[in-house]
Parts: C-alpha cells; sequence; structure tokens
C-alpha cells in the first residue's frame, strides 16, 4: 500500500503539490485524472522517488521513502516499474537488450535466464518474436508495449504509467488499456495510471482519483465520479470524456 500525506511541492516558489493525500491499495488499478499541467507526472516522480516533496510522507508499504538516504531508496524503488510518456526506449538498441536492460542491471540472471525471461514478457505485451528488430524501427504503439515489457523485467509490485494512452489513435489506446488489465490481472500488479484520458480512466480503473489544485478533490469508482457533484469535475468529465 502507498500513502501520501499532506505532500507539498513547490517549484521557485510556485505550488505544485499543496498538502496532497491519497492512499493507493494494493492489487488495484487507480487512475489520477487531472488536466493538463495538473502536477500528475510530478505526483509521479513523487511517488517513485525520483523527485523529494518539500514536505510530507510518502509511505510504500509501512515505510516512508522522504526519510531514507540513497541506497535504501534504491532498495524499495525495485519495488516500482514505470512507463514513462514517450517510453524512453534506447533507440539503438533492439527489442531484446531494451528489455534485458533492467534485468542485467538488477538480477543476477545469465544470459540463458535473461533470454526465457524476455521471451516471455515479449508473450505478456503480445510482441511474440520481435527481439531482433531495431527499436528505431517500431510503431508507437510497439515502443509503448516494449517500455511495458521492460518495466515489468523486474516483477515489480507497483506499476506506473505516465499518459500511456495519450496521442495515440483510439484503437491502439484500447490495445494499451486493455494490456494494463491484463497485467493487473495476471501478474497482481498494482496499477497507478496518471493522466488526462478520461475514457480510458473509466474503462480500465477500479478507483478514479481527481487532482486538481494541487490536491485530490474526489476519489471513487468511475460510476461514484461519473455521478459526482463536484462541479469543477463535472465539468473536467464534459471537456475530456466525449
Ligand atoms: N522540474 C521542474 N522544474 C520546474 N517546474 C516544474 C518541473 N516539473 C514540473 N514543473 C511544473 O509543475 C507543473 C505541473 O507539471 P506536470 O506535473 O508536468 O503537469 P501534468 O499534470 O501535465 O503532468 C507545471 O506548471 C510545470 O511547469
Ligand atoms: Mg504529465
Amino acid at each position: 500500500m502507498i500513502q501520501l500525506k499532506n505532500v507539498h511541492k513547490n517549484f521557485e516558489g510556485k505550488p505544485v503539490l499543496r498538502g496532497l493525500n491519497l492512499e493507493i491499495y494494493d492489487g488495484e488499478i487507480i487512475t489520477i485524472i487531472g488536466a493538463s499541467g495538473a502536477g500528475k507526472s510530478v505526483l509521479f516522480k513523487n511517488i517513485v522517488g525520483l523527485m523529494k516533496p518539500d514536505s510530507g510522507e510518502i509511505i510504500v508499504d509501512g515505510v516512508d521513502i522522504t526519510k531514507l538516504d540513497e541506497d535504501e531508496l534504491h532498495k524499495v524503488q525495485t519495488k516500482f516499474g514505470m512507463l514513462f510518456q514517450g517510453a524512453a526506449l534506447f533507440d539503438s538498441l533492439n527489442v531484446y537488450e531494451n528489455v534485458a536492460f533492467g534485468l542485467r542491471r538488477l538480477t543476477n540472471m545469465n544470459e540463458v535466464q535473461i533470454k526465457r525471461k524476455v521471451a516471455e514478457l515479449l508473450e505478456v505485451v503480445n510482441l511474440s518474436g520481435t527481439q531482433n528488430l531495431p527499436v528505431s524501427a517500431l510503431s508507437g504503439g510497439m515502443k509503448k508495449r516494449v517500455g511495458l515489457a521492460r518495466a515489468l523485467a523486474t516483477s515489480p509490485k507497483y506499476l506506473l504509467y505516465d499518459e500511456p494512452t495519450t496521442g495515440l489513435d483510439p484503437i491502439l489506446a484500447d490495445s494499451i488499456n486493455k494490456l494494463i488489465v491484463k497485467v493487473n490481472k495476471q501478474l497482481k500488479v498494482t496499477s497507478i495510471v496518471v493522466t488526462h484520458d478520461m475514457k480510458s480512466g473509466f474503462e480500465i480503473s477500479h478507483r478514479i482519483a481527481f487532482l486538481s489544485d494541487g490536491v485530490i478533490k474526489e476519489t471513487g469508482t468511475p460510476d461514484e465520479i461519473k455521478n459526482s457533484k463536484l462541479e469543477e469535475l463535472r465539468k473536467f468529465i464534459s471537456l475530456y470524456f466525449q
């Protein structure tokens, strides 16, 4: 379980997170929605310890990661898989090397084991047999899926996705959504999605949290969010959910 308690983050005096509270339960898919610039990526980076809040607690399985030194933080970070906007792959490497990257860095697997694991992961993301393709030759949707396979390589407990469907056509977005659900169910990965893609949020999430003015203003099931009385959220939904 992850608990965010009274998290504040400013940039040059400009507040982005202003006392944010949120709980993320084991096994769920939670989508954090909010407008562009609301602070979703900043929140993402704070949760995984890539950015430190100015104040507040970020408790991962009982440990406040804001209080850890670098070595201790790196240990906790092995619990996280991350899929960044734009997938952030190594373009000069092939699919195999991209997926194997985390395994080489964080495990003692030998090449035979790595080979088997990469094949397994590529099967999960429906990319079997693409090991030798150069990443530069892949479509946007395929790159996302390679990024997902790489994020899954080290068997994370928590998987964070930053705008996984933004900029994809509806069919591709749908296939990524199906994968997020499949990975959550099949591998029992707690899944945290930050996005302004309301439609995807409604489709895949157990719970949705609405980020605005640096705090979570509402949380609930997709149905509860659709029926929220919060005027600002109703407006957001009508803007982003056609
Ligand atoms: N490293 C940074 N330095 C200064 N300002 C930042 C930094 N990262 C984010 N911001 C600012 O924080 C705000 C929220 O950004 P972000 O979390 O990227 O929004 P989004 O919800 O679109 O992901 C923006 O105003 C952005 O300019
Ligand atoms: Mg962002």
